[in-house]
C-alpha cells in the first residue's frame, strides 16, 4: 500500500514537472549564450527525456543561414560542450525539431514568416499553438522584437495557446529603463506570461537556500540579529572579462552582477518563510527584503561601495592582462570590475546586522559563498585558562564551485591544557547524492515550459533592485575613480575593500 501511494506520488510529481507541447522560438539565435547554453540544455532535457513529445526550437537571427547550416552548427555546439553528454540519436531526433527564421528584429515580414513556420509546426507536430519566447539579443532590440510579437499577433490576446516570455539580463540598464522595458513588456503580455532569468536562481545550491533555511528546524531560530553578528557575500570569478568587452565596457560589475545575481543571493538569505513555495509567496518576501534595504544617499553610496579595477597580474600561474588591455575597453576606461559594498536591511529580523557584498573579476579564485558569522560567546569561562580569544562561529554556504555547507565551531585540542581551536562539520553535495544535476538554464528552461515563476524575478523585484543600485552608479559616475587599475590581477581585490570592512572590526573572510 505504503509503495503504491509513493509510486504514485512520485509519479504526480514528475508529471507535474512535464511541459505542455510547445515551441521555443529564440531571438539572437547566432549568439554565444544559445550555442554556450541553451541549445545544448535544451538538447541535455531532450536527453534525460523532460521535453514534451511535441516540441520545436524556432531560431531567429539575422544571418542568413540555413535551417540546415544552423543545425549543424547547433550540433558543433554540443557536441563541444563539456557539461552534456553526445548522444547522436537523441541529437537526431531533437534536431529535427529545429528550424532557422532569417530576420532582421525590426521587418515585420519576418515576424510574417516566424507566424508561418509556427502555424506549421502546430499543424505537424501538434504544438497546440504554445510559445515560448526567448529574448536572447542585446539589450537594445528587446523593445523592438516585442512591438513586433504583439502587431503580428504572435502573443497577447490573439494566441490559440499560451505566450510566454523569457527576457535575459541586463533588464534595463537602471531604474528608469528598466521600468520602460516592464512597461513595453505588458504591452503585449501579462506579468504572469513574464520570465525575468537570473540564472543563479537555477542553480542548485541557490535553491537549498529555501530548503536549507525552512526544511530545518535548527538554524531558523538563530537566523536572526541575536546570534549573527554579519553576514558575508562572495561571488569571485577568476576569469576576466574575455570577448565581452563591449559589453562589459556599458555594464561594469554593478549591472552585470551587483543588481542582479548578489542581490537575489541577499534576499533569500535574509527572506522570511513565504507561506507556500509558490511563486507570489516566495517572491512577496524576497520584494520585502529588498524594500527594507536601507537605500544610499550619494555620500553613504561612496562611504559604502568600494570600486575597483583589475590591472596586469597573474591568475593560477599565468600572466593577465589589464582590463584596460582586454578587447574592446578603452584605454583610460572608469568601468569597475570588482566591488564591494555593505548594506543593511532595516527590519525585526536583521536590524543592525551589516551584509557585506563582494564580486569581482580576475580575482584568485572561482568561488561563490554565503558566510554567516555568528556572535561570540562571553569569554568569562575560559580567561583563567588563559584563552584571550575565539573564532567565531561561521556557518558557509558554498554555492560552487565545492558546493556544499560548513560549519565552525570551537573545540578543545585534547590534552591536559585548555586549549581551544575551531574544526569544521561538512556536508559536500558530490559525495552525499552523487547525482547528476541539471544545469541552471536547464532548470529555468523547464521552469517556464511548465509556468513555474518562482524562480524568476518579478517586475517589483527588479526595479527595486535597481533603484538600490542606481545611487551607487550615479555617485560613481559623478566622482569617477583616479587610481585605476587598482588590484592586480589575480589579487582579492583594492585596499578600498579592506578597509570597507575593517572599519567595523571586521575582516573579509580567506578563501
Ligand atoms: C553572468 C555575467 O550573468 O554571470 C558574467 O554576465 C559572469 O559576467 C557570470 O561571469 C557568472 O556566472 P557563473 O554561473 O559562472 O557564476
Amino acid at each position: 500500500m505504503e509503495t503504491m501511494l509513493s509510486d504514485r506520488l512520485r509519479e504526480g510529481l514528475r508529471l507535474r514537472r512535464m511541459p505542455s507541447p510547445c515551441a521555443v522560438v529564440i531571438f539572437g539565435a547566432t549568439g554565444d549564450l544559445v550555442r554556450r547554453r541553451l541549445i545544448p540544455d535544451l538538447y541535455n532535457l531532450a536527453r534525460k527525456g523532460l521535453l514534451p513529445g511535441a516540441f520545436a526550437v524556432v531560431a531567429v537571427a539575422r544571418r542568413p543561414f540555413s535551417t540546415d547550416t544552423f543545425r549543424q552548427q547547433m550540433q558543433q555546439a554540443v557536441h563541444e560542450s563539456a557539461e552534456v553528454p553526445y548522444d547522436r540519436t537523441v541529437w537526431e531526433m531533437f534536431a529535427e525539431g529545429i528550424h532557422y527564421v532569417q530576420s532582421e528584429f525590426h521587418d515585420p515580414e519576418g515576424y510574417r514568416r516566424l507566424g508561418a513556420v509556427l502555424a506549421d509546426l502546430d499543424r505537424q507536430r501538434g504544438l497546440g499553438g504554445n510559445r515560448l519566447f526567448y529574448l536572447a539579443t542585446p539589450p537594445s532590440a528587446y523593445h523592438i522584437i516585442i512591438d513586433r510579437l504583439g502587431e503580428a499577433r504572435l502573443a497577447g490576446e490573439w494566441t490559440t495557446g499560451w505566450a510566454r516570455i523569457i527576457v535575459e539580463k541586463p533588464f534595463g540598464v537602471d531604474l528608469e529603463t528598466a521600468r520602460a522595458l516592464n512597461r513595453k513588456v505588458m504591452e503585449v503580455f501579462r506579468e504572469a506570461h513574464v520570465y525575468r532569468i537570473d540564472h543563479y536562481l537555477g542553480k542548485e545550491t541557490v535553491q537549498n537556500l529555501m530548503i536549507f533555511r525552512f526544511a530545518n528546524t535548527i538554524f531558523e531560530p538563530i537566523w536572526t540579529r541575536q546570534y549573527v553578528d554579519h553576514v558575508q557575500i562572495t561571488v569571485a570569478e577568476s576569469g576576466g572579462i574575455g570577448d565581452r568587452g563591449g559589453y562589459y565596457e556599458e555594464a561594469g560589475v554593478v549591472r552585470d552582477m551587483l543588481q542582479n545575481h548578489l542581490l537575489q543571493l541577499l534576499t533569500l538569505v535574509a527572506m522570511e518563510p513565504p507561506t507556500a513555495i509558490e511563486a507570489d509567496a516566495v517572491r512577496d518576501e524576497k520584494v520585502k527584503v529588498l524594500h527594507a534595504v536601507r537605500p544610499f544617499t550619494p555620500e553613504q553610496a561612496l562611504a559604502f561601495a568600494a570600486q575597483g579595477q583589475y590591472g596586469r597580474g597573474a591568475v593560477d600561474g599565468e600572466e593577465a592582462p589589464a582590463y584596460r588591455e582586454e578587447g574592446r575597453v578603452a584605454p583610460d576606461s572608469p568601468t569597475p570590475t570588482y566591488i564591494a559594498v555593505r548594506m543593511e536591511i532595516e527590519n525585526w529580523r536583521w536590524a543592525g546586522v551589516p551584509f557585506y557584498l563582494r564580486t569581482g573579476k580576475r580575482l584568485p579564485k572561482r568561488v561563490t559563498e554565503i558566510g554567516i558569522q555568528f556572535k561570540l560567546p562571553p569569554l568569562i569561562l575560559f580567561r583563567h585558562a588563559g584563552v584571550e580569544d575565539l573564532e567565531p562561529n561561521v556557518l558557509t554556504l558554498n554555492i560552487q564551485p565545492d558546493e556544499g555547507i560548513t560549519l565552525r565551531f570551537a573545540a578543545k585540542v585534547p590534552g591536559q591544557a585548555t586549549r581551544i581551536r575551531s574544526v569544521n562539520m561538512d556536508f559536500n553535495y558530490g559525495t552525499s547524492f552523487g547525482v547528476e544535476e541539471p544545469t541552471a538554464y536547464e532548470r529555468l528552461l523547464l521552469d517556464a515550459m511548465v509556468g513555474d515563476r518562482t524562480l524568476f524575478a518579478r517586475r517589483d523585484e527588479v526595479e527595486q533592485a535597481w533603484s538600490l543600485v542606481t545611487p551607487i552608479l550615479e555617485a560613481w559616475t559623478a566622482a569617477p575613480p583616479v587610481d585605476f587599475p587598482n588590484y592586480e590581477a589575480g589579487t582579492w581585490g583594492p585596499a578600498a575593500a579592506k578597509a570597507l570592512i575593517e572599519r567595523d572590526g571586521r575582516r573579509w573572510r580567506r578563501l
